[in-house]
This record gives structure tokens, C-alpha cells and sequence, in this order.
């Protein structure tokens, strides 16, 4: 049966271990120049509705670095953008290609295509989640700590798509996932719910000071999504003093990281000195969203 990877939580405690051990294998050979050809011939579409630096480039190289093909496909030059329905489009690219990664505005959108398509259909992010970025933040804090069971993660910032994934996946790896937003924009209930259910540690916090106490791991995403900037003004007032810069970071452990799945904004979410500064390991976290996105890749296509 195939396997799609639209939520955080389709991948069990197990297969989050195993794909992240991948990624760390291939790592090293990557380093070392070793070919590992483990995709040879696959297909991998990729569909984008909205921007991207880091997705694209990382499923691109690593495909063709496991030595198959990747094809970038924009919706508004398929005939997707001249209306043809998307369970159309699905039952065909499903004959052509291996596997389907699409970004897009609504999660529906994704779930449509997973519905009708008989290849397996990866979330390149929607306004719900970003699996594959939390397959690379996973990868690098335990590149830091070793075991993340124990550790608390704080978020700080819009309740986002980022923050969701995050959420969920604490019901994979155990650890305490402790969130500061302003009330409105806190991540949905149901996103709550499902966590909850699967046996996430959640906790709220109600402020960014106090959920960066004792934390291992501090985490923030832009406040302006891509699909939201018309709220720009709104979110930028509502946002104030989530700023993560060098004074709230004196509250937390001289041990924490900072992370951002990037693109990051100067002087909104955070600042250029803590982006920049020692705590920082965005780009390590770039990088290892190649390693993270050639590891599923794998897990999803090799017999
Ligand atoms: N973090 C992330 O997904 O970046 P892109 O939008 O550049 O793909
Ligand atoms: N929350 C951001 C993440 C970008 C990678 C967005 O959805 O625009």
C-alpha cells in the first residue's frame, strides 16, 4: 500500500527513528563523496503554489543525488491552472512519476491529492503542517542533545503551520513542547486535540519569558505566513514583544539552541544578532533538510 506523509503523525515513534538514522547515514556519505544511487530511476513531482528556497532545492538535489530525477511543476503552467480538477491531475501524474511532494495554501488541496493519487504524497507544507521541516529540526536537536526525549522545546511566536508539526511530533519523540502566542493566535484546537490524543506534552505559556525558562530548544517562525500578509499590520502589533532577541535570551539556559526553519525576518521574530549569534543553528537546520528529505525519500520508495 503506499504511503503518504501529510502530518508529522503519519510516521510511527519507529519509522521518525529510522528515517532520521537514514538521514544521519547519508550525511556521511555525503561527506566522504560516496555515490549511494538508492532512487535510481524513481520520479519525484513536485508541485508548488507558493514559494520556496529550502523544499525545493533540498527534494531537487537529493533526488537527483540518490540518482533520480526531480521535476518541478509550477500549477499554473499544468493544466491544473486552467481548472482541470486535482483528482484528475492526480490519476495521471500517478502514472508518470514515483512519488508526489506538493506545497500548498490549504491542506485540503493535499488531501484531495493524496485521496486520488496511487503514488505516495508528501506535504510540502499547508496552512496545517510542515512535516519535513520538523524531520530536519528532529535530526539537528539530536545532533545537539543525543536523546530528545527529555527535552523542552519553547515556541515562540504565531501558532503556524511550523508550530503545529511541532506540536505533534512531541507525540512521536517524547519531548515537552511548551508554546507562548498571543491568545488569537494560538494553534487551532484541533491540532490541540490530536496531539493530546496521540500523547503529546503540551504545555502554554503566557508569556515568551516564561516559556523559554529551563528550555532546551527555542524555536520561532516568521509571524507573517505566506497567504496571510494582508494581516500584516494586525500581526505585527499583535506579535509585539515576541521578539526573540539577546534580552530575552538571558532568561533562558546558557545550553539552549535557537532554531528557525528560516526564512527568517530581521527585527520582526527575531533579531540579526541572535540569528547570528553562538546559540543559533539555523543552518545547520537548512542543511539537514536535504539529509531529512533524501532519508523519507528513501524510507517511502526503495523496495
Ligand atoms: N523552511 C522552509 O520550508 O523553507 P522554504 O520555504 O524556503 O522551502
Ligand atoms: N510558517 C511559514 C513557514 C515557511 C517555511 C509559512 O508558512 O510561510
Amino acid at each position: 500500500m503506499k504511503r503518504d506523509i501529510l502530518s508529522i503523525l503519519d510516521l510511527t515513534h519507529n519509522e521518525l527513528e529510522e528515517v532520521i538514522d537514514i538521514a544521519g547515514d547519508l550525511k556521511k556519505k555525503r561527506k566522504r563523496d560516496e555515490d549511494h544511487p538508492l532512487l535510481a530511476k524513481k520520479t519525484l513531482g513536485m508541485i508548488f503554489e507558493k514559494a520556496s528556497t529550502r523544499t525545493r532545492i533540498s527534494f531537487e538535489v537529493g533526488m537527483f543525488e540518490l540518482g533520480g530525477h526531480a521535476l518541478f511543476l509550477n500549477p499554473g503552467d499544468l493544466q491544473l491552472g486552467r481548472g482541470e480538477e486535482m483528482r484528475d491531475t492526480a490519476r495521471v501524474l500517478s502514472r508518470y512519476l514515483s512519488a508526489i511532494m506538493i506545497r500548498a495554501f490549504h491542506h485540503r488541496t493535499i488531501e484531495e491529492l493524496a485521496r486520488h493519487a496511487t503514488v505516495p504524497v508528501i506535504n510540502g507544507l499547508s496552512d496545517r503542517e510542515h512535516p519535513c521541516q520538523i524531520l530536519a529540526d528532529i535530526m539537528t536537536m539530536k545532533e545537539y542533545y543525543g536523546d530528545v526525549s527529555d527535552l523542552t522545546v519553547a515556541w515562540i511566536g504565531d501558532g503556524n503551520n511550523v508550530c503545529n508539526s511541532l506540536i505533534l511530533s512531541s507525540a512521536r519523540t517524547g519531548y515537552e513542547i511548551r508554546v507562548a502566542t498571543p491568545e488569537r493566535y494560538a494553534p487551532p484546537a484541533a491540532v490541540l486535540a490530536a496531539a493530546n490524543a496521540a500523547g503529546a506534552r503540551i504545555t502554554r505559556a503566557s508569556t515568551p519569558r516564561e516559556a523559554l525558562a529551563d528550555a532546551d530548544v527555542i524555536y520561532t517562525d516568521t509571524w507573517i505566513s505566506m497567504g496571510t500578509e494582508t494581516e500584516r499590520d494586525a500581526r505585527i502589533a499583535a506579535f509585539s514583544g515576541y521578539t526573540v532577541d539577546e534580552v530575552l535570551l538571558e532568561a533562558a539556559s546558557p545550553d539552549a539552541i535557537v532554531m528557525h526553519c528560516l526564512p527568517a525576518h530581521r527585527g520582526e521574530e527575531i533579531t540579526d544578532a541572535v540569528i547570528e549569534g553562538q546559540k543559533s543553528v539555523v543552518w545547520d537546520q537548512a542543511e539537514n533538510r536535504l539529509h531529512a528529505q533524501k532519508a523519507l525519500l528513501v524510507k517511502l520508495l526503495k523496495k
